[in-house]
């Protein structure tokens, strides 16, 4: 059985003094309130960096303000920085209209640091302890956390002087963020390309959460299954996944091991889980059933289709006169499976009940027929809730009787506090 790390936000039972919003709920978004400073260096980039405070901004920073070395202004105007952060850009430390103790002010006021992009020359710096200008003083002064996305040509990045830097850089407590492949400017491929903006931004958050989940094993299902009818048709439902990987995401950026299997859909699945794609209900549950036996925590957020054409059809079927009949034939319930098995394995299980009418009582009865811990009843019905949309109003059942009424949240917040929750649940069982 695993063991958690010390406990941070207590906001299980929902009310928390760390990240309470109006609502006296514990969104638990770890950009809110933060200030961040983006530090651009000189590399072509530095463009992909406006977006980046624009995105930061997007999910609920207070503050960006962007400090930039002199050659990162030949690629980008600071006048263009000015504009989407909404404040004063730094680059000149003898800029009259700097103050002197802009780089203290600026330090120490900050939760984190970006550097995106990070050259060669700005990571040997900030690993020698250099500080020649506003940026790098900026960064020996600070205590905040720091976020270095390196960007530039692939022979630069294999070199064993900036791998050694990056090194000193990673164990002096610096998160590093590995650069995708690709096409460079240089018109090489190869690693080395700043990864894209939101990336950056979900390292952020991640570098940003407590990681009071390390240590636990969570497997998350998401999206709907697919049954098909012939080789063209299939029968599913309207599950996006957009719940499943809000679940995944939250996890791993609280230090969870996080393995997600998913139905069929468009959602790029975080980076560092265990990511298994699945098509047919059947397939869903063996891959299921196989990790369960390593997790401490099953959620099972999938809309699993109940019924399946009885036979795939092998050739396309022919349009005739009349109506057409389709036997359906039940799926296996992997939900009450898992629950049968939960004695043998020791895993918290948690389930999610999609309903258009009597939402607790329904809820309540798959809680107690599956067997499960607890329970994220939605009311699909809604516009704002349930299938396909960014936000949810949800029900949590206990298994003790206890019923949490959610006010309207994004699915990302209702992630945080199914997890906030699951934490407890674990944390009175250890
Ligand atoms: O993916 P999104 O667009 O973001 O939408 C999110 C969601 C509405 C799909 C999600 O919030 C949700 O409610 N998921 C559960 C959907 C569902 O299938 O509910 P259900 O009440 O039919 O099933 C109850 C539980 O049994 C679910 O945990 C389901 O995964 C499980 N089940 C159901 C049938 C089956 N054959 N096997 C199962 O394991």
């Amino acid at each position: 059985m695993a063991g958690l790390a010390s406990m941070g936000c207590h906001a299980w039972r929902g009310r928390c003094s760390n990240h309470e919003d109006n609502s006296g709920w514990c969104l638990g978004n770890r950009m809110k309130d933060k200030n961040i400073i983006v530090g651009v260096t000189g590399g072509i980039a530095a463009y992909k960096s406006v977006e980046l405070v624009r995105l930061i901004l997007r999910a609920g920073a207070f503050s960006v303000k962007v400090a930039m070395t002199r050659n990162a202004a030949r690629f980008v105007s600071p006048l263009t920085f000015r504009a989407v952060s909404g404040n004063r850009v730094i680059g000149d430390m003898w800029d009259p209209a700097t103050e002197p103790m802009d780089h203290i002010d600026w330090a120490q006021g900050s939760d984190l640091i970006i550097i995106a992009p990070a050259t060669a020359n700005f990571i040997g710096k900030m690993a020698h302890g250099l500080a020649d200008d506003f940026l790098s003083t900026l960064v020996l002064a600070s205590t905040a956390k720091i976020l270095v996305c390196p960007s530039m040509n692939t022979k630069m990045l294999e070199n064993p002087s900036v791998q050694a830097n990056l090194d000193t850089l990673r164990e002096r407590g610096f998160t590093v963020m590995d650069p995708d492949e690709g096409e460079l400017a240089c018109r090489t491929e190869g690693p080395g390309r700043l990864p894209d903006p939101e990336k950056i931004v979900e390292e952020a958050r991640t570098v940003l959460s407590e990681k009071d989940l390390s240590g636990l094993n969570v497997l998350v299902t998401a999206g709907a299954t697919m049954e098909p009818i012939d080789p063209v048709r299939y029968i599913t439902n309207r599950s996006s996944g957009k719940m499943g990987y809000a679940l995944a995401r939250v996890a791993r950026r609280r230090g969870a091991t996080v393995t997600l299997v998913s139905g069929p859909g468009a959602i790029t699945p975080p980076d560092d889980v265990d990511f298994v794609r699945v098509m047919t209900s059947e397939e869903m549950r063996e891959v299921v059933l196989e990790k369960a036996g390593r997790a401490d925590v099953v959620i099972k957020a999938a809309a699993v289709l109940d019924y399946k054409p009885r036979k795939k059809e092998e050739y396309k079927i022919k349009k005739e006169k009349g109506s057409l009949r389709l036997e359906l034939v039940r799926t296996p319930d992997i939900l009450a499976e898992l629950g049968d098995k939960k004695g043998e394995h020791g895993y918290l299980l948690v389930g999610f009940a999609a309903e258009t009418q009597e939402l607790v009582e329904n809820a309540k009865d798959k809680l107690e027929r599956k067997n499960l811990d607890m329970i994220v009843a939605n009311d699909v019905s809604r516009s704002d809730a349930g299938f396909e949309t960014d936000t949810n109003r949800v029900k949590i059942l206990h298994r003790e009787g206890h019923i949490e009424d959610l006010p309207l949240m994004t699915k990302e917040e209702v992630a945080e506090q199914v997890l906030d929750r699951i934490r407890g649940l674990w944390g009175e069982r250890s």
